[in-house]
């Protein structure tokens, strides 16, 4: 006899989030500026300890990723006990859900936020709720004043991701202080490493204050580890508790354990890395500006540009795509007259910009 499964509410209300693109058809070499990746490829510290490790693949990893524990503790200054991993700061993310949230209850988070936070929230059955923001900043007010007796979760990144901007450690205080106790505050700090403020805090301090603030971060950008996958949080006692319990046993790879230690030591590659996008970035957002575009002021690993309407964006993708370049159509997050481009390469850089600019002056 013919029958369906039904998946649980909420599964059906999912957008599958749509990865940046790394390929065009008829085109061998391709400038990928669209997933925030990092340009220069793994560091050669990890890329050695890959090697070594790749022979032991068919032991199961360490499950309480101890030492890779040790290793975030002893960089960041932490308390090893209260660190989690996860494959990718996404799972964490999806993690928080299925344990905090479920049907009835409200996950919060700005309109133009990162777009996992809705597919996680619809995921544990929860419904997702968007906060307005000013000049595309997070803005604290709004927030709070969508905080209803069902919010469970308020999601931050921090700096956001598609826009870039920030929100300075006072704002965050604000914004937890605000906050009734029994709501999550989850700082999304995926970014927090290309940040060059003195009054931003990727959140630490708040976890320390608290029994119900989550950092959350990863390998996959300054580290340059997006492809072995590799998150973490840092959380007050009672939520590593609860994550550890929701976790797959084993839900970080040995070779991802691996380098990210070695990533997290090789400094020089850390600093030359960091560098490069915050010269990158100011000269790019500089060079859009120049041709009288507007952009925002990006923390983060990327610049956000907008044009005159969406249909001159769209056009401005196509030409870029003609001549092998791919950036991220910003339409799914609610900016369709915006692109965002990853810093890559100097090269990488210098192309797009070009490029950009011969499509600004239009056909010969
Ligand atoms: C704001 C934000 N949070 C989390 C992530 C997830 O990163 P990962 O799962 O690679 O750690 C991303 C990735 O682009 C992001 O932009």
């Amino acid at each position: 006899m013919a029958y369906t499964v039904t998946p649980r509410p909420g599964i059906l209300s999912i957008n599958p989030y749509v990865a940046g693109e790394s390929r065009l058809d008829g085109k061998t070499r391709i400038i990928k500026l669209s997933s925030n990746e990092g340009p220069f490829g793994p560091s050669p510290k990890a890329l050695a300890v890959m090697a070594d490790t790749a022979q032991f693949a068919n032991f199961y990893p360490d499950g309480s990723a101890a030492a890779l524990h040790a290793a975030i503790a002893e960089r960041f200054d932490l308390d090893a006990d209260l660190i989690v991993c996860g494959a990718g700061s996404d799972e964490i993310l999806s993690m928080l859900c299925v344990a905090y949230a479920g049907p009835g209850d409200e996950v919060l988070y700005c309109e133009h936020g990162f777009l996992m936070y809705p597919i996680c929230a619809h995921a544990a059955g929860a419904t997702p709720v968007t906060a307005p923001e000013t000049n595309l900043t997070t803005d604290v007010d709004a927030l709070l004043a969508h905080v209803t007796d069902k919010t469970r979760i308020v999601f931050v990144a921090n700096p956001n991701n598609p826009t870039g901007t920030y929100l300075p450690k006072g704002e965050m205080a604000r914004l937890r202080q605000g906050l009734p106790t029994n709501v999550l505050l989850v700082i999304d700090a995926a970014y927090a490493e290309f940040v060059d403020h003195d009054d931003y805090c990727a959140g630490a301090e708040l976890v320390d204050a608290g029994q119900n603030t989550i950092m959350t971060r990863t390998f996959s950008k300054l580290f340059a580890l997006g492809g072995l996958r590799v998150g973490w949080a840092y959380c007050p006692t009672e939520i590593a508790d609860i994550l550890n319990r929701v976790r797959g046993p084993f839900n970080v790879s040995s070779m991802g354990q691996a380098a990210a230690i070695a990533s997290l030591q090789d400094i020089e590659f850390q600093d030359k890395s960091r560098r490069h996008v915050q010269e990158w970035r100011a000269k790019t957002e500089a060079a859009l500006q120049g041709f009288g575009l507007k952009t925002t002021k990006s923390s983060a690993n990327f610049v956000l540009v907008e044009f005159k309407d969406g249909a001159t964006a769209e056009s401005c993708d196509g030409y870029l795509r003609d001549m092998g370049i791919i950036v991220r159509r910003m339409a799914s997050y609610g900016l369709p007259a915006y692109l965002r481009i990853s810093i890559g390469t100097g090269d990488d850089m210098d192309a797009c910009i070009g490029a950009i600019g011969m499509f600004l002056k239009g056909p010969l």
